[in-house]
C-alpha cells in the first residue's frame, strides 16, 4: 500500500507527528492534504471540494477566504509585523481589541491578558487564580474543579483540566490538584424519573459534596465550557449553571468560563455563558476571536481579580508571566476585524435565525437505528451513535463514529468524530440552503455506517 502514497504523503510521514492521529494507521492511508479555502468550503490537493462542517477546528466562523480578514492581516504585517507587551511596551491593536472584548463580554470584565492558544489561555487562568489567592493571603486555595469530558487543552495544566482519558493516559496526567466533577449530560446520566431541573440540582449537590470533601478553603476555581465541545457537544440541562453558580458563590470559588469554542456567536450570543446563564469571574477565549485566521487567545478578568493582581505586581515588582507571541499585533488586528465583521454582517443574527432549522435537521435523524441522541445549540451539534438507542456503547467504541466521518467525507462533508458521536459546527456564515447541503448526505451515511457495523459484527 505504501507505494500508492503521493510524494507529499510520503514526505509527510517522514517528517511530521500529527496531533490526534494514529501514526501507525496513517502509514497506509497517508495524510489528507487540504490546499485552499473558499467560503464554507475547502479543497484538497486533488481539487475535491468539501463543505467544512467543523469550521476547521471550531474556529473559522467566517469561512476560509474572507477578504477583509486577509487585508487586515496584510496591512498589519506591513506596518508592524511583531511587537510585544512585556515591560510596559504596547501597541494600538492590542488596546483596541481588549477594549472591544471588555465591551462585549459579560460580567464586567476589566482587564485582558493575551496568549496564542486556548491551552495557554487556560494555563494563564490557573496561574492568575493562584496569584490572586496568594495576593489575598489565601495560600491554601489552590485546587481546581473541572468536569469529566470537559476539554480545556493539552499543555500540562490544561490537559489536567481536560476530563478525557486519552489526554491523560501515558502522559502521567492529570496533576493531582485538579478534581473532576460530573458531566452535565442529561440523556446519558439522568436517573429514572428525573427532570432536567432535578438533574441540574443533583449535579450541583455533587459539586458541593466534592468541595466539602476537598475542603472549600483549598479550592481556587471551577472551570467549564458553557457547551462542552470536544467532549461531544454536550449541552447542559436547564438551570445547570444557575445551580452550580450558587455553590461556587457560597464557597468563594472563582468561576472560569472557557469560551474557546462558544465565544463570539457560536451559541447565538456573544458568549455561551450569556446563552446558558453562567456568571463568570474570568473568561478564556480563542478560535473565533480571530475567526481562526491568526493564533490569538485572551483571558478577561473581572474588576476584583484585576485590582488584587495589579496591586500584587506592585508588591513583587513585576508580573512574572507572559508569552512572546501574546498579543501579537497581526492576531490583534485580525481579531479587531473579525469582531467588526460579526457586528456589521449580523453574524450572531444568522446563527439565531438558523439555529432552529439546524436543530430540526439534526433531530430528523433521531429515529435512525444507530442514533442514540441528536443535540445542538446555536450552530454546534452532534449525533451520538449507539447500538440500541440507549447510552450503552458499541462493542468496539470509536469505530462506528470514525466510519460515519469517513462516509461523510466521501460525500464531500467534513465533520469530526468524537468517539461514537459525530460533531457538526459549520462556519457561522452558512446559509439555509448550505445547511441542506450539509445534512442531505447524512441519512445515507448513517445507513451505510449501520450496514458496515452489521457486516463487521459490531452490531447484532
Ligand atoms: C473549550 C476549549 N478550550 C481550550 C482548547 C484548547 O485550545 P488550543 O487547541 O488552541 O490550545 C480547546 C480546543 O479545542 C477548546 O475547545
Amino acid at each position: 500500500m505504501i507505494n500508492m502514497l503521493t510524494n507529499y504523503q510520503t514526505r509527510d510521514l517522514q517528517s511530521l507527528i500529527h496531533p490526534y492521529t494514529n501514526a501507525m494507521a496513517i502509514k497506509t492511508t497517508g495524510a489528507h492534504f487540504v490546499e485552499k479555502g473558499d467560503g464554507i468550503y475547502v479543497y484538497d490537493n486533488e481539487n475535491k471540494r468539501y463543505l467544512e462542517g467543523m469550521s476547521g477546528l471550531w474556529c473559522c466562523g467566517l469561512g476560509f477566504s474572507d477578504p477583509e480578514l486577509i487585508e487586515a492581516a496584510k496591512l498589519q504585517i506591513e506596518k508592524l509585523p511583531y511587537y510585544h507587551l512585556f515591560s510596559g511596551r504596547s501597541h494600538e491593536p492590542a488596546v483596541e481589541l481588549a477594549e472591544k472584548i471588555k465591551e462585549l463580554a459579560p460580567g464586567h470584565m476589566s482587564r485582558v491578558f493575551y496568549q496564542s492558544s486556548g491551552s495557554e489561555a487556560n494555563e494563564s487562568q490557573i496561574k492568575l487564580a493562584w496569584y490572586y489567592n496568594n495576593a489575598k493571603g489565601r495560600r491554601n486555595k489552590k485546587k481546581i474543579i473541572s468536569r469529566k469530558k470537559g476539554y480545556h487543552g493539552v499543555s500540562i495544566v490544561s490537559a489536567s483540566l481536560t476530563g478525557l482519558p486519552y489526554n491523560h493516559k501515558d502522559f502521567d496526567l492529570p496533576l493531582d490538584f485538579v478534581k473532576h466533577t460530573e458531566t452535565p449530560h442529561f440523556w446519558r446520566e439522568k436517573i429514572e424519573g428525573e427532570t432536567e431541573k432535578d438533574f441540574a440540582l443533583r449535579l450541583a449537590k455533587s459539586l458541593e459534596e466534592l468541595l466539602l470533601n476537598e475542603d472549600p478553603d483549598t479550592v481556587a476555581a471551577f472551570i467549564a465550557e458553557p457547551v462542552m465541545g470536544a467532549g461531544g457537544v454536550i449541552v447542559p440541562p436547564e438551570s445547570y449553571f444557575e445551580e452550580i453558580g450558587k455553590v461556587l458563590k457560597k464557597y468563594d470559588i472563582i468561576a472560569i468560563s472557557d469560551e474557546v469554542i462558544c465565544g463570539f456567536g457560536r451559541t447565538g450570543e456573544w458568549f455561551g455563558s450569556q446563552t446558558l446563564g453562567m456568571s463568570p469571574n474570568s473568561i478564556s477565549m480563542a478560535k473565533q476571536l480571530t475567526a481562526g485566521y491568526a493564533p490569538l487567545s485572551a483571558v478577561a478578568i473581572d474588576n476584583e481579580m484585576a485590582n488584587v493582581i495589579e496591586e500584587h505586581t506592585g508588591t513583587l515588582g513585576t508580573f512574572g508571566h507572559g508569552f512572546t507571541y501574546g498579543g501579537h499585533p497581526v492576531g490583534c488586528a485580525v481579531g479587531i476585524k473579525a469582531l467588526e465583521i460579526y457586528q456589521e454582517r449580523n453574524i450572531l443574527q444568522n446563527v439565531r435565525n438558523l439555529s432552529s432549522s439546524f436543530k430540526s435537521k439534526l433531530n430528523s435523524f433521531s429515529d435512525h437505528d444507530i442514533v442514540g441522541e441528536a443535540r445542538s445549540l446555536g450552530l454546534m451539534g452532534a449525533l451520538e451513535l449507539t447500538p440500541n438507542k440507549t447510552p450503552a456503547p458499541f462493542k468496539e467504541p470509536g469505530k462506528v463514529g470514525a466510519k460515519m466521518a469517513s462516509e461523510l467525507l466521501n460525500k464531500g462533508i467534513m465533520i469530526r468524530a468524537i468517539g461514537d458521536s459525530v460533531a457538526f459546527c459549520p462556519p457561522m456564515i452558512i446559509t439555509e440552503q448550505q445547511l441542506d447541503e450539509l445534512f442531505d448526505p447524512v441519512k445515507k451515511a448513517l445507513d451505510a455506517t449501520r450496514d458496515w457495523a452489521f457486516a463487521e459484527g459490531i452490531l447484532d
